[in-house]
This record gives structure tokens, C-alpha cells and sequence, in this order.
């Protein structure tokens, strides 16, 4: 029963990502109510009006109380955008309420950890800056649990050079780009990559070749504690916009190249696509829209207990999988390319 819930907050809602999670949280839980909040209470409003069962909010970050009126209530608070004051994750753990963190880049959690490790019981803490909403590592867990051993982990996200998110991500792409190096999983070690290790060829769905750039996000570090691969990796493609069919719009792939030991001890070298037709946004809010249902207890099990989260703690991964096709995600096993 999701009407007896206090509505959902989501800082950023009225955005490029957050229109698009409140249409994919409205398509999983129709009664789930909303709070849309942003800075421009008109762009705020129109969202909520659209999704129906929601209210604006103007928003403001620099408050303790977030701008929200006395006596507000939320039942989770997930923040789509990079919140430099933390306030808003404050105001989740002085209230109990769960929190998504979503902006954040791998090498940035360092505040938000030591919030958590101050009031370690107040609410559940969710990290979710991970590649397409945590769909990627989940996804890469479903696929990793049909090898007994992993030795190797190579997974890359494919866009076009035409998928813009909004100024907000615009903003942290800037900020992500300033990090000359990234971190990486190499012989069992984590290093910076830089140069050679920092780029791969990868082989997209149609079979043409690209360069992929190791991209700082929280995937890798998920993937390497769940599996304990050695080699472990998260690439981004870029590629060009001009190289689509005429009248498609941007779409998105997820590869995964697995390389280990079989259920029956044989040596196993697999790769997996799931391509979407939607665009890097809509895959990543209907990621968010799955982490927020599991959260709250209205998908997969009991509310989430107070805690420190990445997706794949919380998240089961077939599930996920089927939900991503239900959403219209097409899943090609054990291809061959190249
Ligand atoms: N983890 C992932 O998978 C993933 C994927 C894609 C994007 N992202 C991240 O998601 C975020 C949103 O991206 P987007 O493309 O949707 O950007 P966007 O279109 O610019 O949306 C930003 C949203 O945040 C609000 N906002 C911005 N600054 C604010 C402030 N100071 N106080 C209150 N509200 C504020 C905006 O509304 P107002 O302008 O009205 O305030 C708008 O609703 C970015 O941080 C991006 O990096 C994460």
C-alpha cells in the first residue's frame, strides 16, 4: 500500500533525469505520492501536475530545512543534483528518512561517508552516482552470478555525442573531466589509471569499433566488492551522433565482457548487451525510479534499515533485469563481435 506514504522528495525533479523518474517512479507505483522540488516553483509545478499525486516545492539548499513549510513530511529524500552543502542528506538522517545520493562521482563520496559515520543508525544512505542509475553494476551482477570465478570485468556504456542531460549534469561532467586519472581495478590492485590503462577499444552493438575512456563512477568499486575480480573496469563511449540511422534519436547500450571460470569449472569468456532506443537520462531515472520502490519496502522486500548502501546491496538483480525489459531494454546473450 503506497497511499498511506508521505510523499517522496525528489530535489531536482522538475530536471532533464528528474521529469523522467517521476514518470518512471509514477509508471512502477501510481500511488505513490511526490514532491517535485526545485529552485523555479513554475517548472516544479508543471511536473507535478503532469504526474499527478504530486506537489511543487521551491526549494532551498542553503537552509537547513530545505525551504520545505512547517510541518512538511517526507518519506525519502533523493537529491538529482550535486547537493555542495549536504544539507540535504542532513535533513534525511535528522528526520530518519532514507536518502539517494545520485551526483556524485567516485572520487567525491568522502563527505557523505563521514555523515553517515556520525549517525550511522539514523536512516538508510543510498549511493546511486553510478552509471544509468545503478542499472549497469546490477545488471553486471546478473550476469556475474552465472560464473563461479571472475577474473576479469570489463563493462562499457555506450552513447551518442547528442545525449544531453540538463545544465546540472552539464556542470558535474565539467567537474568529472577535471580528474585527469581514474581509479581502477588492475591484477588485483587499485590504481590511477592514466594513459594506455585509461582508454580501450570497445566493440559496440552493431559491431563498429570505439574508444572508450575508463569513467570515474562508483560502478567499479561495486563490481570489485561483489565479485572480487581482479580486473575490474566501467568505459564510456562517446560516439558520433552522425554515425546513427537518419530520424533515430539517441539510444544506449550497456557491454559486458565477462572472463573466468564456469559453473562447471571450465574457462569462460562471455559478453552480454542490453541496448535501450531511450536516451543516457531515461535509462538513468528509471534506474533511480527502482532503487526508490526497493527503498521503501514497495518492491522486493521490507523498507530498507538504516545503513550505508550502494545499489547492488539493496537491489536484486534479476529483478532489476526484468524490469528494464518490462521498461523496453533488449538483453543479447553470449554474442560474438569482432
Ligand atoms: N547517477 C546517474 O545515473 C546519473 C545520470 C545522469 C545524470 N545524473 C546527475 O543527475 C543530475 C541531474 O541531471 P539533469 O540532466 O536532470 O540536470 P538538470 O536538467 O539541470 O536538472 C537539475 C534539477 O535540479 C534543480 N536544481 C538545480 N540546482 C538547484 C539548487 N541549487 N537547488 C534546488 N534545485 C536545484 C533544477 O531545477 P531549478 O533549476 O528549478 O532549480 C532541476 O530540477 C546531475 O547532477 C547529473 O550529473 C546522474
Amino acid at each position: 500500500m503506497t497511499t498511506a506514504l508521505k510523499p517522496v522528495l525528489l530535489l531536482g525533479g522538475s530536471g532533464v533525469v528528474g521529469s523522467r523518474a517521476v514518470a518512471a517512479l509514477r509508471r512502477l507505483q501510481p500511488d505513490l505520492p511526490i514532491a517535485i522540488g526545485g529552485r523555479d516553483l513554475a517548472r516544479a509545478s508543471a511536473v507535478a501536475q503532469r504526474a499527478g499525486n504530486a506537489t511543487a516545492l521551491k526549494v532551498d539548499l542553503d537552509r537547513a530545512d530545505l525551504g520545505a513549510p512547517a510541518g512538511a513530511a517526507f518519506s525519502a529524500v533523493v537529491t538529482l543534483l550535486k547537493d555542495e552543502t549536504l544539507n540535504s542528506m542532513k535533513y534525511a538522517q535528522a528526520h530518519g528518512l532514507p536518502y539517494v545520493s545520485f551526483s556524485d562521482y567516485l572520487f567525491e563520496i568522502g563527505p557523505e561517508v563521514a555523515l553517515y559515520v556520525q549517525a550511522p543508525t539514523s536512516a538508510p544512505i543510498l549511493f546511486l552516482g553510478h552509471a544509468l542509475g545503478g542499472a549497469v553494476t546490477v545488471s553486471a551482477l546478473h550476469f556475474a552470478r552465472e560464473l563461479r570465478s571472475i577474473d576479469t570485468l570489463d563493462v562499457a556504456v555506450v552513447v551518442y555525442d547528442d545525449d544531453h542531460g540538463g545544465p546540472a549534469a552539464h556542470a558535474d561532467i565539467e567537474r568529472g573531466g577535471r580528474v585527469p586519472n581514474t581509479l581502477l581495478r588492475k591484477g588485483g590492485r587499485w590504481i590511477w589509471a592514466s594513459g594506455d590503462d585509461a582508454e580501450r577499444t570497445v566493440t559496440a552493438a552493431d559491431g563498429t569499433e570505439h574508444r572508450g575512456r575508463a569513467y570515474p563512477l562508483l560502478d567499479v568499486v561495486s563490481l570489485a566488492a561483489a565479485t572480487d575480480a581482479p580486473n575490474v573496469r566501467l568505459d564510456l563511449v562517446v560516439r558520433s551522433a552522425a554515425s546513427r540511422p537518419a530520424g533515430k534519436r539517441p539510444s544506449t547500450e550497456m557491454i559486458f565482457e565477462l572472463d573466468g571460470v564456469g559453473a562447471g569449472g571450465e574457462e569462460r569468456r562471455v559478453r552480454h548487451e542490453i541496448a535501450d532506443d531511450e536516451d543516457l537520462s531515461t535509462l538513468s531515472a528509471r534506474g533511480l525510479a527502482l532503487a526508490v520502490e526497493r527503498l521503501l519496502g514497495l518492491a522486493g522486500g521490507p523498507p530498507v534499515a538504516p545503513g550505508l548502501y550502494n545499489p547492488e546491496t539493496i537491489l536484486h538483480p534479476a529483478d532489476v533485469v526484468q524490469k528494464l525489459e518490462a521498461f523496453g531494454a533488449r538483453i543479447a546473450r553470449d554474442v560474438r563481435r569482432g
